[in-house]
């Protein structure tokens, strides 16, 4: 079942335009990586979604609803810099959440000690959250974002800013999280995307160049490539422009000395490579056969 659909969004501010046109479904119960370059168009993504921005076109239908219908007590954001107040202490900070969201007193304080014990922070509750860790602020954002159970959480680079202690704190946390309710998460981090996520849509410069499950993505851009190496000389250099034309070459790719050969007859283009090196006495320093990843899809579009 879907959750919500978006339907050619767009955005731009002044003359620049920061969403161009993205459509997308989320399926209830998933988790939905947004992934790409700063300045893909994520956060201004998730703001639309998360009725903080007005798209200047294109439809948002939330639960099979009217497109445009207010959804946002259904939603859990967490921005991408939070402000939270440092004065506070953890459990105020999340009571307030709570009232904001329309809980009773009662209500507030039950689900409030109920969230913070739920991310881990119950012996920290009554402490200011000027000495919480990083990991820590961001589980209590986590906390302020859940308290109304939210049927879908919106989460604008959670772990981006942390450090890899935080991060593992906070990645375990939405991987329970993923099993309560639909979640999508922004990241520049395509590791990310892949530990938690099921669903991938992959943004660059305000389009979608890519979207759908995981799984199929790894699968369709999983195509026999090679990655070979050459001292740095001249000769070697041409030559590598001269096997990126040749017809078992589907597409390359250069970064300095090494290069990436998609390659539609692995055995064909092996052979002719290494024979090649040999007459033509080109000093490979590397050489491998395999499959392409989401890496090389994802530095691909963001090359692009
Ligand atoms: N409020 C704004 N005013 C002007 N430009 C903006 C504003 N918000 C975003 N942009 C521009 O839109 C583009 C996309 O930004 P953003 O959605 O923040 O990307 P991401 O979150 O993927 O890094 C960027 O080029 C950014 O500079
Ligand atoms: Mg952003």
């Amino acid at each position: 079942m879907m959750l919500l659909e978006a339907t050619n969004l767009r955005k731009h501010f002044g003359k620049h335009t920061s969403v161009d046109g993205i459509s997308f479904d989320i399926e209830q119960g998933s988790c939905v990586a947004l992934l790409g370059p700063n300045g893909a168009g994520k956060t201004t993504t998730l703001r639309m979604l998360a009725g903080l921005l007005e798209p200047d076109s294109g439809l948002i239908s939330f639960d099979g609803g009217q497109p445009g219908g207010d959804y946002r007590k259904a939603l859990g954001y967490l921005p991408q810099a939070p402000s939270l107040y440092g004065w506070m202490s953890g459990q105020e900070y999340v009571l307030f959440a709570a009232k904001l969201s329309g809980l009773n007193s009662r209500e507030a304080a039950d689900r409030g000690a109920e969230v913070l014990e739920r991310v881990g922070l119950k012996e920290h509750a009554r402490r200011r959250i000027s000495g919480y860790s990083g990991g820590m602020k961001q589980r209590l954002g986590l906390a302020q974002a859940l308290v109304h159970r939210p049927r879908l959480l919106l989460l604008d680079e959670p772990v981006s800013a942390l450090d890899p202690l935080g991060r593992r704190e906070v990645m375990e946390l939405l991987r329970d999280i993923r099993d309560e309710t639909t979640i999508v998460f922004s990241t520049h981090v395509l590791h990310d995307a892949e530990e938690i996520c099921d669903h991938i849509i992959l943004m660059n410069r305000g389009r979608i160049a890519e979207q759908g499950p995981l799984a199929s993505l790894r699968s369709q851009y999983s195509l026999p490539v090679i990655r070979l190496r050459t001292e740095k000389m001249s000769g070697a250099r041409k030559w590598l422009e001269e096997l990126a034309s040749r017809s078992f070459v589907l597409e390359s790719r250069f970064a300095g000395e090494d290069v990436m050969f998609n390659v539609n007859d692995v055995e064909l283009a092996r052979h002719t490579i290494l024979s090649e090196a040999v007459s033509r006495e080109i000093p490979l320093l590397h050489f491998e056969t395999g499959s392409s990843t989401l890496e090389d899809l994802f530095m691909k579009v963001v090359g692009a």
